[in-house]
């Protein structure tokens, strides 16, 4: 959702600025530009599009400097136009300023500045607006001061004036043409990262940004504000009062970030899961006490036991994980779960008993809704724990504890590496509160047995890209495509659906099998594929009814199931997939493998942008 980059040091700021906002591009590729203080002006150059265009303009048109702001933008407000791209400028034409997040106040900002004087507006965004009003203050209170050490406290208490009457959130970087080798951010609910070198500082909405240069970093949290120069920098509060941070390492290398010899990170994260499904299990299964050890919850022995309900929270494919986590807990541990979309569960009063334990789940820890649900959920006194991948997100720091993925970086906006590790992460934590309730030592045992498997299994799965690949190009002409599963798998036809409506823009949903005949039969029809995810399970002869049901209405039906299953469907489903067998708890690890590679190349086949499809961003950091 916008990524923001800010370079104060020696070396010249444009490819700097550039290279970061290429690694933040997945947050928004809507629009991007760059300001680079030269001597006493700022050079600005922005363009609608991707950063490909900004870098060609660039080349034409260089910008010279040794420190400046850039942007990548995920448009709220205002189209993806040249003009509404950022940097915005001031009044003054001095301060240029790149935000993300929403101002929403900006209407009254706005009409109260064009009643003090003459502001002419060059865009349609609220971010000019919050670039007049910061100018405006700066202007007015740095009259007749000619001390540069006053300007810059002037700047940080222009910025943090204006902040005082912002509504909104904000992650924010701005630089002043009168102000040498001066940065000012702030941070309200979209993150901002500070990246400490020598003799050079960084500013970023997320490490990757910055980590081929430095891998100290000080996470701002809300309402910080920050003043950076190339060898110092200072925090201090929207209240005025100074802060201290600590520095901390950041936990991978520019090396993780690479695509390496793949095509696309989304096909690198699908084949990093053999890999980080070990590693979200790795330390955490006791095989003597047949449990998982989960010391990151922050809970004794006796505050799980007394767990009496248990939500789960979270928004797209972490929801969905939060979905599969709702079949596991309630079977392992037989403890009431409820799924809420975080967005319903900030603003709706759910009952909650005392005993109610609340997971947000959520990948980048920074998406708003689930922040707003883990801090609705807190003040309401609940323990709200996190199941995030990036370690220093604000929901990872916000909450009472939780546990980290260690998927290692997504970058791919589809979701794939982090959807498994959030649905082994709820296996174990369902398994943890079954061994302390009815579940027995054997049961433990053979679900840690079933969790082990996992790796090799995906493995198995991943050599068969090809022949996945080959199927989805039979279906480029579909004109859409319906997704079925019952119990642990319905959440992976809903899954599966999402993905693929991210990346190809074909039409997708995703139902139990059973719903088809309430409503949904009314699309099968020969151009819109059915997909069927049906191992050969406790429901398999009830999935077969619903196969059946399609196929006499001439619904092509694409079935992903195991081997006993396949040789059940032989000459009834048009194309069968076949995962390993495994234990139903696992199963929906396995089967959500074939079709996020099956998403990935009808996408490819369709010639779609996969890493970057139309209209997302990785990170939604606005409501
Ligand atoms: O970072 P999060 O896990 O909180 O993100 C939640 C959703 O925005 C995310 O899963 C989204 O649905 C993905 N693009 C799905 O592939």
């Amino acid at each position: 959702m916008c990524g923001i980059v800010g370079y104060v040091g020696r070396a010249e700021a444009a490819p700097i600025l550039l290279d970061g906002l290429r690694r933040l591009e997945y947050r928004g590729y809507d629009s991007a530009g760059v300001a680079i203080v030269d001597g006493d002006h700022v050079e600005t150059r922005k363009c609608a599009g991707r950063i490909a265009g900004l870098s060609k303009l660039m080349a034409e048109h260089p910008a010279p400097g040794t420190y400046g702001i850039s942007h990548t933008r995920w448009a709220t407000h205002g189209k993806p136009t040249d003009q509404n791209a950022h940097p915005h400028f001031d009044e003054s034409g001095k301060l240029a300023l790149v935000h993300n997040g929403v101002i929403e106040n900006y209407q009254q900002i706005k009409d109260a500045l064009l009643q003090e004087g003459p502001h002419h507006f060059t865009s349609e965004t609220d971010t000019e607006v919050l670039a007049h009003l910061v100018g405006k203050i700066y202007d007015d209170s740095a009259v007749g001061v000619v001390d540069p050490r006053r300007h810059k406290a002037l700047l940080v208490e222009a910025l943090r004036t204006a902040l005082q009457q912002v509504i909104g959130t904000y992650g924010i970087a701005l630089v002043h043409a009168d102000i040498p080798d001066f940065i000012v951010g702030a941070r309200r609910g979209s993150p901002l990262v500070l990246g400490v070198g020598k003799d050079e500082n960084f500013l970023a909405s997320d490490v990757s940004a910055i980590v081929a240069h430095t891998r100290d970093a000080v996470y701002l949290n809300d309402f910080d504000l920050v003043a950076v120069e190339r060898d110092k920098f200072e925090i201090s509060s929207l209240a005025g009062e100074r802060g201290s941070h600590a520095i901390s390492k950041v936990e991978f290398t520019a090396e993780d970030i690479k695509k390496g010899d793949y095509p696309h990170y989304m096909l690198k994260e699908i084949f990093e899961q053999p890999g980080s499904v070990r590693d979200a299990m790795r330390g955490r299964l006791s095989v003597e006490e047949c449990t998982a050890k989960l010391g990151g919850l922050n809970m004794t022995p006796a505050q799980l036991r007394d767990v009496g309900r248990v939500v789960l929270t979270g928004c797209g494919t972490a929801l969905h994980a939060g979905m599969v986590g709702e079949y596991l807990i309630e079977q392992l541990a037989h403890i009431p779960v409820e799924v809420e979309y975080a967005s319903e569960f900030r603003h709706r009063n759910t009952p909650m008993t005392t005993d109610t334990l609340v997971f947000a789940i959520s990948q980048s820890g920074e998406t708003a809704d689930t922040l707003g649900a883990l801090r609705e959920s807190k003040r309401k006194g609940h323990r709200t724990l996190g199941i995030c991948n990036n370690v220093a997100s604000t929901i990872a720091r916000e909450s009472d504890g939780g546990v980290y993925m260690h998927a290692g970086p997504e970058i791919g906006v589809a979701a794939t590496k982090s959807f498994t590790s959030q649905v082994v992460i709820l296996t174990l934590i369902g398994l943890l509160l079954g061994r302390m309730r009815h579940l027995s030592t054997a049961e433990g045992s053979s679900i840690i047995a079933a969790l082990e498997s996992l790796p090799e299994k995906i493995e198995q799965i991943l050599k068969m890209s090809d022949q996945i690949k080959e199927v989805a190009k039979k279906y480029v002409k579909a004109t859409g495509m319906l997704f079925f599963g019952r119990q642990f798998n319905f959440p992976i036809a809903l899954e599966a659906a999402l993905k693929l409506k991210e990346i190809t823009y074909l039409y997708a949903e995703g139902h139990p099998s059973a719903e088809l005949k309430h409503g949904v039969i009314a699309l099968v029809k020969p151009e819109l594929p059915s997909v069927f995810i049906a191992p050969d399970d406790a429901v398999f002869s009830k999935n077969m009814n619903n196969i059946e049901q399609v196929r006499a209405r001439k619904g092509p039906i694409i079935a992903v199931t195991t081997a006993s299953g396949a040789a059940k469907l032989k000459g009834i489903a048009d194309d069968i997939i076949t995962v390993p067998d495994a234990d139903d708890i696992v199963m929906p690890v396995l089967t959500v493998i074939p079709l996020q590679l099956f998403a990935y190349h009808l996408a490819v086949a369709l010639g779609r942008d996969v890493d970057k499809p139309r209209n997302l961003a990785k990170s939604v950091t606005v409501e």
